[in-house]
């Protein structure tokens, strides 16, 4: 067994930094991700927590066109479909916010948490089923800030239909879509979330509020 590793302050001060720049991205560059970082990456994410080591995430990585283009027109219209329900001001900001990178991204995964797993043999899950689709949010996490630690960008986007997206991938049905995510090297680095700088949201850095 190799010794435990020492984490000093400067590591954690670097860790620090990149909690702080994780940022979600959804302007990409259109440059080529190296294939051995994505599989160190996927790498990386296995070591997630997960109820009862349950591992239910399942990445599907989405090369082919027109699964892409599918993609792009599910989120067409489900986000005409969010626009619809603001109103003033508030729908004249939404209309101009960019919300995916579905077109730029060179790389992307649709992750699902699979219901039917008998890993884990059910430990955690009893009383509280949801444990499984947060284990694979977990996951989705660290694999998000182990792909800023390495200089890429990751987009989530949630404005899908899991229904459409399901039949796109053809996946079984008790595969349950968690995320959709662009990954790419990212066009602009920012301390502040892009919503924070459209003036969606405030930072709740600048109001006090945790
Ligand atoms: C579960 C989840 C779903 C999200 N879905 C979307 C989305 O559909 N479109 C989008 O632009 N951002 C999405 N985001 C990113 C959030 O908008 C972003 O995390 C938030 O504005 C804070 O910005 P930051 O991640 O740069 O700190 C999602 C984030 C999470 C955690």
């Amino acid at each position: 067994m190799s010794a435990p590793p020492a984490f000093d302050a400067g590591f954690r001060d670097k860790l620090g930094e990149l909690f702080a720049w994780r940022r979600d991205v959804r302007r990409f560059r259109r440059e080529p991700v190296p294939e051995g970082l994505l599989t160190k990456l996927l790498e990386l994410m296995q070591l997630s927590p997960s109820v009862g080591h349950s591992q239910p995430w399942r990445w599907l990585r989405v090369d082919n066109p027109e699964q892409r283009l599918a993609m792009q027109a599910s989120f067409s219209h489900c986000n005409a479909n969010a626009l619809a329900e603001y109103e003033g001001e508030r729908a004249a900001l939404y209309a101009r916010l960019k919300l995916e990178g579905l077109r730029e991204a060179p790389i992307q995964f649709a992750v699902f948490c699979d219901h039917a797993t008998a890993q884990g043999h059910g430990l955690g899950r009893r009383t509280m089923p949801e444990m499984l689709d947060y284990s694979v949010v977990a996951a989705i996490t660290q694999f998000w800030l182990a792909a800023r630690a390495h200089g890429l960008g990751l987009g989530w986007v949630s404005i899908l239909d899991p229904a459409e997206i399901a039949a796109i991938l053809s996946v079984p049905v008790e595969w349950k879509l968690i995320g959709y995510l662009c990954l790419g090297y990212p066009e602009e680095e920012h301390e502040l979330p892009e919503l924070v700088r459209a003036g969606w949201e405030n930072d709740p850095r600048r109001n006090g509020r945790r």
